[in-house]
């Protein structure tokens, strides 16, 4: 993006993302790159102000180490390297790095040495930060000075005249403290950075660019009731109006009354065409007898996107494909490590085949999720939309335990219903990150009355996850959990227990499927 300001340079910290939003968070544009990016590249960057290193998981001595393009210490432009950053350019600038003794994982104090250096502007000593670091700096590269450390190491590294600073410790997490001010420091002190990223000025811009790109043509948009696709929905309905066509595959496998909820909320709030596409036979048809995950998986993918061709057939006009892919999706993708082991194939019904004939339409994919829900409040989405928990593309599809068919997801159905209102009543929807329920393919013996009942087993699991990459297990109320209990043997015809999922992740995952 032309207004890229501060760019990050990625070489695999799990705090990589966290440093983009720091900086985006005081108002400033920023992006994360891979660290293969060379200084000509940067070049490219009209409004670049600064670089940040990234921390990362290996060595600066390793052999196969990732490195950076020595040409970029000559831009001229402000550097800040942090962790693995600040050791790749200590390394490189005759510094030296070694394992160290005393490794420091956690809370540290920092002490400052150079309290007028402007990385240190209105930070009093003697702060908590947080070190997550095995390697050390033992000798200081050419022209810098150490402006702090810790009892264990040289926390903090700089070299004003060529504007190059370096610190150990992880600014960019909240348990160190005033960590926001140094990167401040960074952006708009060292850098020079002007504010100039707001969710307004957002909106302004997309919107606009959003006209020039479309035209006088029409663009076709998977609607599927989540967060991120109907951000990007109301955003170009803004731009556009009924230009923009959305549509919303009922595949037998949402929730109760689903379809009728999102139809009802996006035909009032915009002004855009929206089409409900019943397809749930042709879904609990081609399920029928499956019973494996992945093939569940694939199964339903391929039905969404076959009801989605024929539909896109039919607009004889149209010639963009929006979807919601936001900025996690992008980096993800990009900077995926071949070596890691493929738990599920996610499939999100917005992820359609490269093979329609559209061009593509992504005004969400510079966004983080917050940002994205930013946007979806400054246009009018409704809060409940906006704070919906994460839905999976395949739906009950993959809450249904084996083979899955109508019965089983009308049981599905309510039982989530009676589960998500007591989250609410209990007004504790909105504290938990995901809750839901699965139907297992086991029957057990109840009593009922005086009678013996023999029916399904339903687990009821809630999380709370930062990320969706670990997670734990809520600690719902008893109360709250007997009273869901009750009701749903008492209403749901067809269910004799009720057993809640206290696995966390690793090793669980967060469905069961
Ligand atoms: P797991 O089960 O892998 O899930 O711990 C992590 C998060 O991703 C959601 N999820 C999916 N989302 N398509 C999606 O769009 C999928 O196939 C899919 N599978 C899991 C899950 O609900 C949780 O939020």
């Amino acid at each position: 993006m032309e207004d890229t300001q501060i760019i990050i340079l990625d070489y695999g910290s799990q705090y990589t993302q966290l440093l983009s939003r720091r900086v985006r968070e005081i108002g400033v544009f920023s992006e994360v790159i891979s660290f293969t990016t060379t200084a000509i590249d940067l070049k490219k960057y009209k409004n670049l102000k600064g670089i940040i290193l990234s921390g990362g998981p290996s060595s600066v001595y390793a052999q196969d180490a990732y490195t950076i393009d020595k040409e970029i210490f000559n831009l001229n432009i402000p550097i800040l390297g942090v962790c693995y950053g600040m050791q790749l350019m200590a390394e490189i600038n005759g510094g030296k790095v070694e394992l160290a003794d005393n490794q420091e994982f956690g809370k540290a104090t920092l002490f400052i040495d150079k309290t007028s250096d402007k990385l240190f502007k209105n930070i009093s000593d003697k702060k908590q930060v947080w070190m997550s670091h095995a390697d050390h700096l033992i000798k200081m590269p050419e022209g810098f000075e150490q402006i702090a450390h810790s009892d264990a190491s040289i926390a903090a590294i700089s070299n004003d005249a060529k504007k190059m600073y370096g610190i150990q410790f992880h600014a960019e997490v909240t348990h160190t403290q005033e960590g926001t001010q140094m990167i401040e420091n960074f952006v708009y002190d060292i850098c020079e950075a002007k504010k100039d990223w707001s969710m307004n000025i957002f909106i302004d811009h997309k919107v606009k660019e959003i006209k020039e790109v479309v035209k006088k043509e029409e663009v076709i948009l998977g609607l599927s009731g989540g967060v991120d696709s109907s951000v990007a929905a109301a955003l170009i309905s803004k731009a556009i109006g009924k230009q923009l066509t959305c549509i919303f595959v009922d595949t037998g496998l949402l929730r109760k009354d689903e379809a009728k909820k999102v139809m009802d909320a996006y035909s009032k709030l915009f002004d855009m065409n929206i089409k409900l596409v019943d397809a749930s036979d042709q879904f609990y048809k081609a399920l029928e007898n499956v019973k494996d995950p992945e093939d569940k998986r694939k199964i339903i993918g391929k039905q969404f996107v076959d009801v989605f061709n024929e539909q896109a057939k039919l607009m004889k006009n149209a010639k963009f494909l929006a979807q919601g892919t936001i900025y996690p999706d992008v980096i993800e993708s990009s900077s995926k490590n071949h070596s890691s082991k493929m738990i599920k194939s996610h499939h999100n019904v917005g992820g359609l085949p490269d093979n329609l004939n559209f061009e593509l339409l992504e005004p969400l994919r510079t966004l983080f999720k917050d940002e994205v829900r930013e946007v979806g409040k400054q246009l009018g989405l409704d809060e409940k939309i906006i704070n919906r928990h994460p839905f999976p593309g395949p739906g009950l599809g993959i809450r249904i335990i084996n083979e899955v068919t109508k019965e089983k997801a009308d049981i599905l159905r309510e039982v989530d219903d009676i589960f998500i209102s007591k989250l609410f009543k209990y007004d504790l929807y909105n504290k938990v990150s995901q809750a839901f329920a699965t139907i297992l393919p086991v029957k057990t013996v109840g009593v009922m009355g005086d009678n013996r009942t023999y029916d399904y087993v339903v687990a009821l699991r809630s999380v709370n996850t930062i990320d969706f990459m670990t997670a734990n297990a809520s600690h719902l109320p008893w109360e709250l959990l007997e009273e869901v209990t009750n009701e749903i043997i008492n209403k749901v015809s067809g269910v004799n227990r009720v057993v809640y999922d206290i696995t966390s992740k690793p090793p669980g995952t967060i469905e069961w499927e």
